[in-house]
Formats: C-alpha cells, sequence, structure tokens
C-alpha cells in the first residue's frame, strides 16, 4: 500500500495550484495533462507564503500558469498617471475604485464526505496532518468553512441513513436514529482536526443526501422519489438530531441546506442518495417544519440555505419558495451548485439577487470530471480544470456569491470511492487572500484592442485590513498586456502570460 500514500497525496496537491516556491519550493510533477503538480509526500510538502504586500505605493503580484510558474511573487511600483508608461498601450484597462462595495465574503470550503475521510485517514499520521493543514491552517489555503453530508451521499462506500429499518418497519419518534460509524471512525475526527489547525471557528454545514427508505414513497434511499408528507416533521426532527449527535462531540453548525440537489429525486432511475421536492414541497416542509423544529431545540441560529442545486433553476426557485411567508422568514440563504454554469448566464444571480438582497448566494458544491463524457476522472495537472474552476468563481463572485465550496476534500486515484461509480476530480483552486468579511468593490474593465474580445477573468476585493486584491485569469492564448489603475495610488502596466492565474495585493 505505501506506494499509494504519495499518489494520493498528489491528486490532493494536483489542486492546491499554489504553493510558495519561497517556502520550499514546488517539488513538480508532470503527468502529461497540460500542466504540473506539486508533490506533497512524507519528505517535503510546500508552505504558502501569506500574501501580504507591506510597502506603500507596492503592489504584489502572485502567479501560476499553465508554463509551470507556482505562486511566484514579485512587486511592481504604482506611478501616477499623467506617467506613459508604455508607448504601445495595454490591451485591457483595469480600474479599480475602493470607496463602492458589494457583497462581503462569508468563506471558502470543501466537503467532509466519507470518501475525504476515509482516504485522508488511510495516510500516516504525519501527511495526514500536512493535509488539513494545506487546506485549513494559515500556511495552506485558510479554508474556513466545510460541507458535512447529512448521513451517505453517492461518496460513501454503502447507501445509508441514520434509521435504516427492515421493509415494513417505521420509526416516527426516530427511538432508533443513530450516527454512522463513517461519522464516528472519518468525518468527526477529520473535522475535529482541522478544527484545531485553523485559526478560526470552522463554518459547517449540513446536507442531507437520501432519507430513509421508510420516509419515502418509493421505499428507497435513492431513486425517483419524495418524502411521504406524513413523514415532514420526522424529517425535520431528523435534522435536529443530527445537530445535536454532533454537539455531543463539540462539532456546532452554521448551517443547513434543506436538500443536496432536490431535483435529482424527481428524475426517473436516479442513481444515488437523493429525495425529490418542488419549491411549493419544500417551502412548506421549511415554513411548517423544519423551522419551528429549529427554533425550539434552540438551534434558529444556524442558517437555512434553500435549494443547494444548479444555478439553472435561479431565479424562479427561490422565488416559488420565498412566496410561502412562513418559509421565508427562516431562509438566509441560498445554495448553487456549478454544474450547469456553462449553459447559465450569471445574470441569474443578480436577478435573485436584485429580488432578495437580503439573502446571501453561496456555492456549496463543485467538482470536474463528473460528465460522461469526460473518462479520465482524475487528470493530474490539467491545466484546464484549474481555470475552469478560477474563471467560475471569479465571474460568480462578479455576481453577488459569497463564498465556495468544493466538493470531496480528497480522492483516492481512481476518483473515489463511489458506491454509485460517479467518480469525479477534485481540484482546488480558492486564494488564500479572501478572509471571511472581504468586500467585493468596483472594477471596471475596459478592452483596448478591438480586434478581439479577450478571455479575462477578473475581480476586486478589500480585505477587512483594507489590502486590496485583485484575481486575474488570463485564459487566451497569448499574453495580454494590462494596465492596473487605482483611483487613489496611481497605475502600472504588466504582461499576463497566456493561460495565467493571478492575484494582485497592494495596501489601500
Ligand atoms: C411512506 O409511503 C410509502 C409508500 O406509500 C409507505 O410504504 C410507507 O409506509 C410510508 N411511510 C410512512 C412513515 O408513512
Ligand atoms: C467539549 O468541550 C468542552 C469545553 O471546551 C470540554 O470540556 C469537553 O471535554 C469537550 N468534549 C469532547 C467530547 O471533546
Ligand atoms: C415545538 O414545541 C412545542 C411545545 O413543546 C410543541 O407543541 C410543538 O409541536 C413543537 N414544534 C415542532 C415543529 O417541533
Amino acid at each position: 500500500m505505501a506506494h499509494l500514500w504519495n499518489v494520493v497525496i498528489v491528486v490532493i496537491v494536483a489542486a492546491i495550484v499554489g504553493r510558495a516556491e519561497a517556502a520550499g519550493g514546488c517539488k513538480s510533477r508532470n503527468f502529461g495533462h497540460g500542466s504540473v503538480v506539486c508533490v506533497c509526500d512524507s519528505s517535503h510538502c510546500d508552505e504558502l507564503a501569506p500574501i501580504k504586500p507591506d510597502k506603500p505605493g507596492e503592489a504584489l503580484i502572485v502567479t501560476s500558469s499553465k508554463s509551470g510558474a507556482r505562486w511566484s511573487m514579485q512587486y511592481t511600483t504604482f506611478s501616477d498617471f499623467s506617467n506613459e508608461i508604455t508607448p504601445s498601450g495595454p490591451d485591457l484597462e483595469l480600474e479599480i475604485n475602493s470607496n463602492e462595495f458589494y457583497q462581503e465574503i462569508i468563506g471558502f470550503g470543501g466537503a467532509f464526505t466519507d470518501a475525504a475521510g476515509l482516504n485522508i485517514l488511510s495516510l500516516p499520521d504525519s501527511l495526514q496532518d500536512e493535509v488539513l493543514r494545506a487546506y485549513y491552517s494559515d500556511t495552506g489555503l485558510e479554508y474556513s468553512m466545510g460541507r458535512v453530508p447529512i448521513g451517505g451521499t453517492d461518496f460513501s462506500t454503502r447507501p445509508y441513513t441514520y434509521d435504516d429499518l427492515k421493509p415494513g418497519e417505521t420509526d416516527p419518534t426516530l427511538a432508533k436514529f443513530a450516527l454512522a460509524p463513517e461519522d464516528l471512525n472519518y468525518k468527526i475526527p477529520l473535522i475535529q482536526r482541522a478544527a484545531k489547525i485553523s485559526q478560526k471557528p470552522i463554518k459547517l454545514f449540513g446536507s442531507a443526501w437520501g432519507a430513509p427508505a421508510w420516509m419515502k414513497n418509493n421505499g428507497k434511499i435513492w431513486g425517483k422519489g419524495k418524502l411521504n408528507t406524513s413523514a415532514y416533521s420526522t424529517w425535520a426532527n431528523y435534522h435536529v438530531k443530527f445537530l445535536e449527535s454532533y454537539a455531543k462531540h463539540n462539532i456546532s453548525f452554521w448551517g443547513l441546506t434543506t436538500q443536496n440537489e432536490p431535483t435529482d429525486g424527481l428524475v426517473k432511475n436516479f442513481q444515488f442518495n437523493a429525495v425529490g421536492w418542488s419549491p411549493q414541497d419544500q417551502a412548506e416542509w421549511i415554513g411548517k417544519h423544519l423551522g419551528p423544529a429549529l427554533k425550539n431545540h434552540s438551534l434558529s441560529s444556524v442558517k437555512i440555505m434553500i435549494m443547494d442545486d444548479n444555478r439553472l433553476l435561479l431565479p424562479k426557485w427561490v422565488e416559488d419558495v420565498m412566496a410561502n411567508k412562513e418559509a421565508q422568514s427562516y431562509v438566509s440563504g441560498v445554495g448553487i451548485h456549478w454544474y450547469l454554469d456553462f449553459v447559465t448566464p450569471a445574470l441569474a444571480l443578480d436577478l435573485t439577487h436584485e429580488r432578495y438582497p437580503d439573502l446571501f448566494m453561496l456555492y456549496t458544491e463543485a467538482c470536474t470530471g463528473q460528465w460522461p463524457w469526460q473518462p479520465l476522472k482524475v487528470v493530474l495537472g490539467s491545466w484546464v480544470r484549474a481555470e475552469d474552476y478560477a474563471s467560475d468563481i471569479i465571474e460568480n463572485l462578479q455576481h453577488w456569491v459569497s463564498g465556495w465550496t468544493d466538493w470531496n476534500l480528497a480522492l483516492d486515484v481512481k476518483g473515489g470511492p463511489n458506491w454509485a461509480k460517479n467518480n469525479v476530480d477534485s481540484p482546488i483552486i480558492v486564494n488564500a487572500a479572501l478572509p471571511e468579511g472581504s468586500r467585493r468593490i468596483d472594477l471596471r474593465a475596459t478592452m483596448l484592442t478591438d480586434s478581439v474580445s479577450l478571455p479575462v477573468y477578473r475581480v476586486a476585493f478589500a480585505q477587512p485590513d483594507n489590502t486590496i486584491v485583485l484575481f486575474i485569469v488570463n485564459r487566451y492564448h497569448s499574453e495580454v498586456q494590462m494596465r492596473i489603475k487605482d483611483k487613489m495610488l496611481g497605475q502600472f502596466d504588466m504582461y499576463v502570460d497566456a493561460h495565467t492565474i493571478m492575484t494582485i495585493a497592494w495596501k489601500n
């Protein structure tokens, strides 16, 4: 088994496009999929130096690129606006105005699935800590969120819930409710260790996939089926029991989604754990059962997120739930999955925000390699996947989204285990430079080259300490010359290589 340890770690770190060269250097390995990965093994693991510009008037530029740069750092200085810096002029001008604010960041994270737990806990102790540190420490990605499946998901080795009974039996009072060995052996120990490593409390949110077969009208944890209306209050209490059971292990929850992908369970022969809901049924359940049950058990601080499904359903799903007055008062936010972003304009997010400005929008799941036409589930060093993630995150942040949660924290070399053979990849491109409380600021882009519409994604934030951070993904096949303007400080020009992901930070 020994050789497997390194390989599993490679999968994880493939993804962490971001380990400072200064702190020991990327031990790069090329698997022939477009770019390199940084290997973390028992002899070496890189660390990510904090992105902290210190001198006023200076900007710190951190670059990772398809051609192999990994968090290479350089400085540049602002000069005042009257200076003609480059005679030829830039292709793209980005003007940042730090006096105009938009949404606040809630956080970034990944999911503590059974598969992630199995994989991480199969490593030697010291490497287990390296992996958790890579995600949750201040020398890593500084993740601040975690999604916790309530019961099993497809990324478990078996389908299960916390109250599985023999055919014909029911348990309306949940007398037989009990956490599974997966919680006690994988998820809880992992969350407890991540909590120790993290500088700040981790914002955890729970999501149920399947409900006990006896609560459903199809009598199965998976497949096409809804919850019997007679089980609505039991299902709400099931959520309360989950929260209370984790509290016994000193794990408290920041939020809940009302169901992972409620539309899955409406699909004929759906392959894994699911419950089908219409938005109207979900609103009824929230307003009459889940909301009151949480309140009754002093759990009303737990934030309820509706939808937890693809952007394609916006804004209709939210409108349908919020039309229910009882449900409305309990809902704090909207959970969104990224899988159909490529066929849904980001305008859907703007419309949702315009109608419900008090609801936050949080990406609750994303992964690559999930489609049947992607036979390679894990593609080590795939730059396309890195770009897909980074540009999608940036686009969503530009459209009122407050955070992002990746799917499985770690998978094995086949992208599993997954009892339903729904293996995927697990890449991460989250930037440690966006702490909770950072706020998006105004960014105006002007294309100065008329020949092309450049595929350059960008978004800017002010951190709580007033450091300005600008994220850029250049998906163009050649270099782009950019001019960065800060109304308060001046401007500088720079060349951004083809297929490059950049973080630029300066003191305001
Ligand atoms: C839910 O519906 C199914 C199918 O009608 C039924 O077999 C089951 O007993 C019901 N469960 C409860 C708790 O009423
Ligand atoms: C939970 O936290 C309390 C107070 O910090 C501590 O006394 C207790 O031992 C902890 N329990 C567990 C199971 O970790
Ligand atoms: C809340 O508590 C009250 C009083 O104990 C009880 O009558 C009611 O059924 C409870 N509601 C829910 C949804 O748990």
